[in-house]
């Protein structure tokens, strides 16, 4: 069923496990994902990413969805991810999505309150839950690579208590030292500075760019506060694997698509179980 990021966040935070939450794009990689979340018995986030967007997403992304979400057991959160116009925020609302990231992170702190605290606004009256991000996570955005490789900010601890005060803000993205995209060299989190930041935020953290970070650091991060992290670049990797695997096995002309597709959807289950059960999450439905 679907359900709000804070719905299911709480009990995380208490908890200490995190939720995960992975973008994509098609039906084969949404049912990857819920069909090994569900056999985990583990709440997920869908994520679909505004960079992917086409003129013909709305139609096919949200309807898949909420076509199925009802069919499976688990909490899903159909959630939009890094989004910075508040017109695509309303149309990711108003095709059931059940929560948005606003991502502020290259504003000034002012503004980035101000549309953090708009988007709220607009996302209540759909009784939806808001990401923001306060800091910034860097790497190399996959769609717009010729930008190259975007520093870190990190977050500060003192600006934590202000910014949530005076957005409102459900959940918050926080920048510790991990990165999207692939690592050039491996990422060392600042866990004491996650400890600050969780110690001041009132509401549950999130961490991107959970790909490629060596899992005794999420450990740690979750143990230390991290709520909800994102993975794409794993999946991505791992489906495209398995694509030329089978690209390669398959002789036939015409081979049966759904030989493939389960393939994928295997691949990318395989990602999702790795991640839940780092997460912790698995079990908790
Ligand atoms: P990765 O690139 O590490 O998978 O991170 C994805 C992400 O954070 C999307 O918001």
């Amino acid at each position: 069923m679907l359900c709000t990021a804070k719905e299911i966040l709480n009990d995380a935070r208490e908890k200490r496990y995190a939720v995960p939450g992975f973008n994509c794009i098609a039906d084969v990689m949404i049912r990857g994902i819920l069909d090994r979340a569900e056999s985990l018995r583990s709440p997920v986030f869908l994520m679909l990413y505004p960079g992917e967007l086409d003129d013909k997403t709305w139609w096919y992304y949200p309807a898949i969805v909420r076509a199925v979400a009802d069919r499976y057991t688990i909490p899903i959160v159909m959630h939009l991810d890094h989004a910075n116009d508040l017109d695509v925020i309303r149309a990711a609302l108003d095709n059931g999505f059940t929560s948005v990231m606003y991502d502020g992170s290259s504003l000034s702190f002012d503004q980035n309150i101000e549309m953090t605290r708009r988007t709220v606004e607009i996302a209540k009256s759909y009784g939806a839950s808001v990401e923001a991000e306060l800091g910034l996570v860097g790497g190399v955005d996959f769609s717009a690579r010729e930008k190259g490789n975007i520093p870190n900010i990190l977050t500060q601890p003192d600006e934590v208590v202000t910014f949530v005060e005076r957005t409102g803000v459900d959940l918050l993205a926080v920048s510790i030292g991990t990165a999207h995209g692939t690592y050039p060299q491996l990422p060392k989190l600042d866990i004491p500075l996650l400890k600050e930041l969780n110690a001041a935020c009132s509401v549950p953290l999130v961490l991107h760019g959970g790909s490629g970070t060596p899992d005794d650091q999420m450990r740690s991060a979750i143990e230390n506060g991290i709520c909800k992290f994102n993975v794409y670049t794993d999946i991505r990797i791992a489906m495209w694997n398995r694509f030329r695997k089978i690209a390669v096995e398959l002789k036939e002309n015409d081979p049966v698509p759904n030989g493939y597709f389960a393939q994928l959807r295997e691949a990318i289950g395989d990602v999702v179980e790795a991640k839940t059960t780092l997460a912790g999450a698995n079990g908790r439905v």
